[in-house]
């Protein structure tokens, strides 16, 4: 019999949001009556810009003809999203040229894959609570050993971040070569800020370690003086790799299409001592194992940086940013102390005293089947919180605040 991969016996529970699913699907089967309101995964409920639909159309149409074909595309990207995307970063002072953008089907496949170009025992740090596909990515990778009592794997460094640091993670106690860095911030909904970042561009440089900066919720960031882009600090360049996505800016999740930026002059260090282009490295994998996104997909998503589409994505922004607002003020009504919400799409609130968070899921959809994440599913320090998602039409935002309130009251 073929030999498995035995990492994979170290991850003691499903991927989060599946095992999710699996709890609401089997609360439905046995209550076939109630109405669901799914307030867990973060997915994007209104339909795509109508700049993007217009331009995908078009872009089908143009395939549909023997002189507007297209096989195979470039392996990196169409150089007319990759420019767009530039300008777009130029535009907001931030300094990214063309070919240092890497498009690609979602961030959820970069930010797994990309530990791929490093070393096998590369040390790696990532904050607690954490987006879950940084760690387990690593865990099947084999960089570490197994999950302990504590919630941790053995041999990551885990940067708890809490109420008490206002959810800013600490700078690392070890010195790891790699970094997760994820702002605004998946699961806690709070956003670092530019004098936070800079510590941490300056760590990176005095340590020579790397940093994996996922801002796929960038386009929620409304208050100027926070930084959207990793880029926007000096010296950046020269230590992070960045994420971004469609998907919750312009309402790709089921559309697919992301980019990530690996500046030119960013380095590691091979077997030999001598330095390595990251930029080469991925380069390389992009080109073994990517064959790119479709081209009426790419024409969609450059139509996101047209003017019409900027102005539609800042509809779309705004409409789940109100969302936030009324849940944070419903929430807060009801006696609950609430994070996030004012420049990210999701909520992160405080389980009641001695309700741990698997346990308040359960409450919630027993009692009155609205669905959110327990905190837990995102890290040992996860525990005692709770995500909520503001990806919801207006009317379902007020029904779930309202059926809350019927179980929650300020004392
Ligand atoms: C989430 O709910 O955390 C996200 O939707 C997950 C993802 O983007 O993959």
């Amino acid at each position: 019999m073929a030999r498995v991969n035995p990492n994979y016996s170290k991850l003691k529970a499903g991927y989060l949001f599946p095992e999710i699913g699996r709890r609401v699907r089997a609360y439905q089967v046995a209550h076939p009556e109630q109405k669901v309101i799914r307030m867990g995964i973060g997915d994007v409920v209104l339909p795509i810009p109508e700049a993007v639909r217009i331009a995908m159309h078009q872009a089908v149409d143009e395939v549909g003809t023997l002189s507007g074909f297209r096989g195979y595309g470039p392996d990196l990207g169409y150089d007319f999203l990759r420019e767009a995307i530039a300008k777009e970063y130029v535009s907001r002072g931030a300094q990214v040229h063309a070919d240092e953008i890497f498009v690609s089907d979602g961030s959820k496949c970069d930010t797994g894959n990309i530990q791929e170009l490093f070393a096998f025992d590369a040390t790696i740090a990532l904050t607690d609570p954490v987006y879950p596909v940084y760690v387990d990515t690593n865990v099947m990778a084999g960089r570490t050993g197994e999950l302990g009592d504590n919630g941790q794997y053995a041999g990551l460094e885990y940067l708890p971040m809490n109420a008490a640091n206002g959810f800013v993670p600490p700078l690392p106690k070890t010195s790891p070569e790699v970094i997760y860095l994820c702002s605004p911030n998946n699961p806690t909904g709070t956003v670092m800020t530019r004098a936070e970042l800079t510590e941490w561009v300056n760590y990176a440089q005095k340590n020579k370690s790397i940093i994996l900066f996922d801002s796929a919720y960038e386009a929620y960031i409304q208050d100027p003086s926070l930084p959207r882009s990793i880029y926007e600090i000096p010296g950046a360049r020269k230590v992070a790799i960045e994420f971004r996505s469609f998907s919750k800016t312009a309402g790709f999740t089921g559309i697919r299409c992301a980019y990530t930026v690996i500046p030119l002059e960013l380095e590691g260090v091979g077997p030999d001592g001598a330095p390595v282009s990251m930029h080469a490295l991925w380069n390389r994998r992009h080109g073994t194992k990517f064959n790119g996104v479709s081209y009426p997909v790419q024409r969609g998503a450059e139509a996101v940086f047209s003017p019409e589409g900027k102005e539609q994505v800042r509809a779309m922004v705004g409409y789940y940013l109100e969302n936030a607002r009324l849940m944070r003020n419903g929430l807060i009504e009801m006696g609950f102390e609430v994070f996030g919400g004012t420049n990210a799409p999701y909520i992160w609130l405080k389980t009641p005293q001695g309700v741990d968070s698997w346990a308040f899921f359960d409450k919630l959809l027993q009692s009155v089947q609205v669905v959110g994440t327990p905190g837990a599913g995102f890290g040992p320090s996860g525990e005692g919180y709770f995500r909520l998602s503001a990806f919801a039409l207006r009317e379902t935002v007020h029904e779930a605040l309202s059926r809350m309130s019927t179980q929650f009251k300020k004392k």
